[in-house]
C-alpha cells in the first residue's frame, strides 16, 4: 500500500508549470476514433485516466505510442471491435465517451456502464437523450449500453441540465450526422471548446463550442492526420493557486489560461489574497489569513465543483465562518470528515457545508475518498501543524500528474512511501 507522508507549515513558494487538462484529454483520446488515421496529441497528463483510455482503445484495435512523457501517438487505422472490455470501462467516468465516438465511426458500441468518483448519482439520461434524437436506439442491461445506429441524422437537441459530459458525447456523435445538429443549453467548460477545437482540427464543422448553443454541420469524413496540444488544465492550476493562498505562499503558476480561472481568482481576491495575470502566468500569493466568504459551485463560468474541496481546505482555516453551496454533485463533502480529523469545524449536511474557520489543522491519517478530496487533503497536509498521512492514492494518481514532485519543489516536505 502506498501513502503520503507530509510533514507541513512551510509555505509554498516558487514556479509550477501546468500539464495538460485530465478531463480534456480523456475526452480527445476516444474523440481519436474519429480519424481513420493518426493522430499526435501533446501536453497530456500522464495519468491513470489516460491510461486506462489508451488501454481501452488499444483493446478495440488502436496502436498508442508514448512518444515523450507527455506525448502520444495514436494510430486508429485498424479498429476491428465495437464491443469495448467490461471491466476497463466500467473503471471510469470518461469511458461513456466510446459512445459517442464508436457511433460516428461505427455505428455501433457496446460498454460497462461508466464508474468514477463517487460523487452521488450519476446518470446518463442526457447523454442517451442526445443519441436516440439523433437516430440511434440504447439499450441498458446487465451493466452495460449497447447503443447502435442504421443512420445518424442532425436534430436539435435541448439538454435538460447543463452536462459536461453529455454536451461532448453528442458533439463526439453528431460530427458525421446528415444536415445540422444543435446542441441547445450545453456546457461551456474549457475542456469542451478544446475537444472542439481538435475535432475542427480534423476538419469538423462545430461552431459555438464555449457558448451554450453549439451547431455542427455534419461532414462526411475527417483528415487522417493531426497533431493537436491539450489545453491546461483549469483545475491542476486552481488546486495550486489554493495551496498558495492555503499556506501562505507565493507561487509563479506557468502554461495557464488565467481567463479559465476567472471563478476563482475573484474569490480569492474576496477572501484577501492577491492575483495577477499576465499571458499565460498567474501569479498568486497571500500574507493573511483568508477572510470567510459564500461559494455555490456552477457549471463554467461559474465556480467549478472540482475546486470545491481545495477551497473548502482554505475555508477550513479562514477568519470566521463560512457556506460552500455545492449544486453539481450529491456526495462531495465526503472530505469534511477527514479534515475534521485534522481539527476542522465543518458541518456538512446534503448539498451544504458550514466552515467554522480554526486558527490551525493538525496532522493526521486521513483517507482520499475521491480525487478532488485527495488534492484538498494535500494541501491540508502542507498546512497541517506536524505529519499528515494520506491513504488511497488511487483516486490522486487518477488526475494528478507527479502530485509530491510537484508539491516538492515548491517547498512542501512530501514523499510518497510503499509500506
Ligand atoms: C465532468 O463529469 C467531470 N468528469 C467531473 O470531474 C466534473 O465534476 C463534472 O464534469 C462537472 O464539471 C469528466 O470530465 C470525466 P456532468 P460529468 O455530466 O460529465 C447531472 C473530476 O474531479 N447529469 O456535467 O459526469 C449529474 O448527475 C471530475 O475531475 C444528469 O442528470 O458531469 C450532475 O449533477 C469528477 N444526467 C450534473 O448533471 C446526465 O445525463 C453535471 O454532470 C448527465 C449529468
Amino acid at each position: 500500500m502506498e501513502k503520503l507522508v507530509i510533514t507541513g507549515g512551510t509555505p509554498l513558494k516558487g514556479e509550477i508549470s501546468i500539464i495538460g487538462a485530465k478531463n480534456s484529454a480523456i475526452a480527445i483520446i476516444p474523440a481519436t476514433l474519429l480519424c481513420n488515421g493518426i493522430c499526435t496529441l501533446h501536453n497530456v497528463p500522464n495519468i491513470i485516466d489516460v491510461k486506462l483510455s489508451c488501454e481501452i482503445l488499444e483493446q478495440l484495435g488502436s496502436k498508442i505510442t508514448w512518444i515523450d512523457t507527455n506525448s502520444l501517438l495514436i494510430d486508429n487505422r485498424n479498429i476491428n471491435k465495437t464491443h469495448a472490455p467490461l471491466d476497463l470501462t466500467s473503471k471510469f467516468r470518461a469511458s461513456y465517451y466510446l459512445i459517442g465516438a464508436m457511433l460516428s465511426r461505427c455505428k455501433e458500441i457496446e460498454v460497462g456502464l461508466p464508474g468514477g468518483c463517487n460523487l452521488g448519482a450519476r446518470p446518463i439520461d442526457q447523454h442517451i437523450k442526445g443519441f436516440e434524437a439523433l437516430g440511434a436506439v440504447a439499450n441498458l442491461s446487465q451493466g452495460k449500453i449497447n447503443v447502435k445506429a442504421d443512420k445518424l441524422v442532425g436534430t436539435n437537441i435541448y439538454m435538460d441540465i447543463v452536462s459536461v459530459g453529455a454536451t461532448i458525447n453528442v458533439l463526439l456523435s453528431s460530427i458525421f450526422a446528415e444536415g445540422t445538429t444543435t446542441i441547445d443549453n450545453a456546457a461551456k467548460e474549457p475542456h469542451i471548446v478544446d475537444v472542439a477545437n481538435f475535432l475542427n482540427s480534423l476538419g469538423a464543422d462545430i461552431r459555438g463550442a464555449g457558448t451554450d448553443l453549439i451547431k455542427i454541420n455534419g461532414v462526411k469524413a475527417l483528415k487522417e492526420n493531426v497533431t493537436y496540444s491539450i489545453v491546461p488544465d483549469q483545475i491542476e492550476t486552481g488546486t495550486f493557486m489554493l495551496a498558495a493562498i492555503a499556506s501562505k505562499g507565493d507561487l509563479t503558476i506557468k502554461n495557464c489560461i488565467p481567463e479559465h480561472m476567472d471563478s476563482l481568482t475573484s474569490k480569492i481576491i474576496e477572501i484577501g489574497g492577491n492575483v495577477e495575470a499576465y499571458g499565460d502566468v498567474i501569479h498568486v500569493w497571500s500574507s493573511n489569513r483568508p477572510q470567510k466568504t459564500v461559494i455555490k459551485t456552477l457549471p463554467y463560468p461559474g465556480f467549478p465543483t472540482d475546486l470545491q474541496p481545495q477551497m473548502g481546505v482554505v475555508l477550513s482555516i479562514a477568519d470566521g465562518t463560512s457556506i460552500i453551496n455545492e449544486s453539481i454533485w450529491e456526495s462531495r463533502f465526503q472530505y469534511t470528515a477527514e479534515l475534521n480529523k485534522m481539527g476542522a469545524r465543518i458541518t456538512a449536511q446534503g448539498k451544504s457545508a458550514i466552515f467554522e474557520g480554526v486558527s490551525h489543522l493538525t496532522g493526521a491519517p486521513v483517507y482520499a475518498t475521491d480525487l478532488r478530496a485527495g488534492a484538498a487533503l494535500v494541501i491540508a497536509g502542507i498546512i497541517a501543524n506536524g505529519t499528515t498521512e494520506i491513504y488511497n492514492l488511487k483516486h490522486i494518481d487518477r488526475g494528478y500528474e507527479n502530485i509530491e514532485t510537484k508539491f516538492s519543489k515548491l517547498g512542501a516536505q512530501i514523499k510518497r512511501i510503499v509500506e
